[in-house]
């Protein structure tokens, strides 16, 4: 099957079974994002999530996961961390899910990424490689030397093999002004580039974002993105995205959105979430205890809350909300580099 097929089936066998969902009003979950680890070999600036580090699944659990989530309708398996490939067995859980005939992606800092890249190309239809400014930037933010080479090597690499590419430029306090350079690199690169705003616990959406990150500096950010967007960059956001993102730091409703209902997230140690933002928020089940099908349907969703500003989760929301430029904007990343 060549690559844009591969992309794209998945995603219509979803679409038709979410329609069906949508019209019986009940949960499906055909987008999953598993967790693989907490553990990271970065410390960067604004991210909270190695301190979690605890009880990871077995390969096997991770396996069964995604089978039982594949049997219950998933279409779209995604993989992040904490960094996924510090785990020896992040290629056979990944691999395990493209053989279900789910669309796969990855998110990553990059810096293993060359060395694994003909066993990652095996199993990977599109990585998410985190880039937060040109060199000198992205290597403080992510406190860590020579990270930006490591970033640039793993696009090259990835790129040279057919996989898809975007970025995830998280902004601070530290970046604020790193917009028109990732978009060149971008434009130079082919890849799509998202933006979102430094959160100040990545598992607590109710601590609030980065305090330099106020109203008028988010509308000042989704200004900035729609004029590029418009003058045709790579800017990886949709237009609702970018209306959401106007409107903070208060995004959105949290009852009205579609994790938990359409897309999840599994915890390292098999919890299953709506998102990783509101996991403190409630009592969530463990899918080694009551099986993972079960718990996403079983799962506490929001009723309430300021909603969320964090790109994949909110693109994809707005898919399931029939959003039609968020659905265009999805079809047209999937199918082709900028
Ligand atoms: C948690 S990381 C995991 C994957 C990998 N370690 C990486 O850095 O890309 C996934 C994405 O979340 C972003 N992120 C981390 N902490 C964040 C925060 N406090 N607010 C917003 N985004 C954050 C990262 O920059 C990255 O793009
Ligand atoms: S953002 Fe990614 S690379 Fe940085 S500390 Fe968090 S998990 Fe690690």
């Amino acid at each position: 099957m060549n690559r844009v097929a591969r992309r794209v089936l998945p995603a219509l066998r979803g679409a038709l079974g979410l329609s069906l969902a949508r019209a019986r009003g009940v949960r499906r979950p055909y987008s999953m994002t598993y967790i693989l680890t907490h553990r990271c070999n970065f410390r960067c600036a604004y991210c909270d999530i190695p301190d979690a580090a605890g009880f990871e699944m077995s390969t096997a659990q991770f396996q069964g996961a995604i089978d039982e989530f594949a049997a219950a309708g998933s279409s779209r398996a995604s993989f992040s961390g904490g960094e996924v490939l510090l785990r020896d067995d992040a290629i056979a859980i990944v691999g395990h899910a493209r053989r279900r005939g789910l669309f796969t992606s990855m998110n990553t800092n990059g810096w293993l990424v060359e060395e694994r890249i003909a066993e990652i190309a095996e199993v990977l239809d599109m990585m998410v490689v985190s880039i937060d400014g040109p060199a000198e930037v992205h290597d403080l933010v992510r406190k860590r030397r020579r990270s930006y080479d490591r970033v640039l090597g793993a696009i090259t690499a990835a790129r040279a093999r057919g996989i898809a590419v975007a970025t995830i430029t998280v902004i601070s306090e530290q970046n604020r002004h790193v917009v028109p350079e990732v978009l060149d690199l971008a434009a130079r690169h082919g890849f799509w580039a998202y933006f979102q705003p430094a959160y100040r616990d990545c598992f607590d959406h109710g601590a609030g974002l980065d305090p330099a990150l106020d109203g008028p500096a988010l509308r000042g950010l989704a200004d900035e993105l729609r004029r590029a967007r418009d003058a045709g960059r790579p800017v990886a956001a949709s237009p609702g995205y970018l209306d959401r993102l106007a409107r903070g730091p208060s995004f959105g409703d949290c009852g009205a959105c579609h994790a938990g209902r359409y897309f999840g997230t599994v915890m390292p140690d098999g919890t299953v979430v709506p998102c990783h933002l509101v996991s403190r928020d409630a009592v969530y089940p463990n899918g080694l205890e009551v099986g993972f099908a079960r718990a996403f349907a079983e799962m506490p969703h929001p009723v309430s809350g300021p909603g969320c500003a964090i790109s994949p989760y909110q693109e994809t929301d707005l898919v399931f909300g029939l959003d039609p430029r968020a659905i265009g904007a999805a079809f047209t990343r999937m199918i082709h580099a900028p």
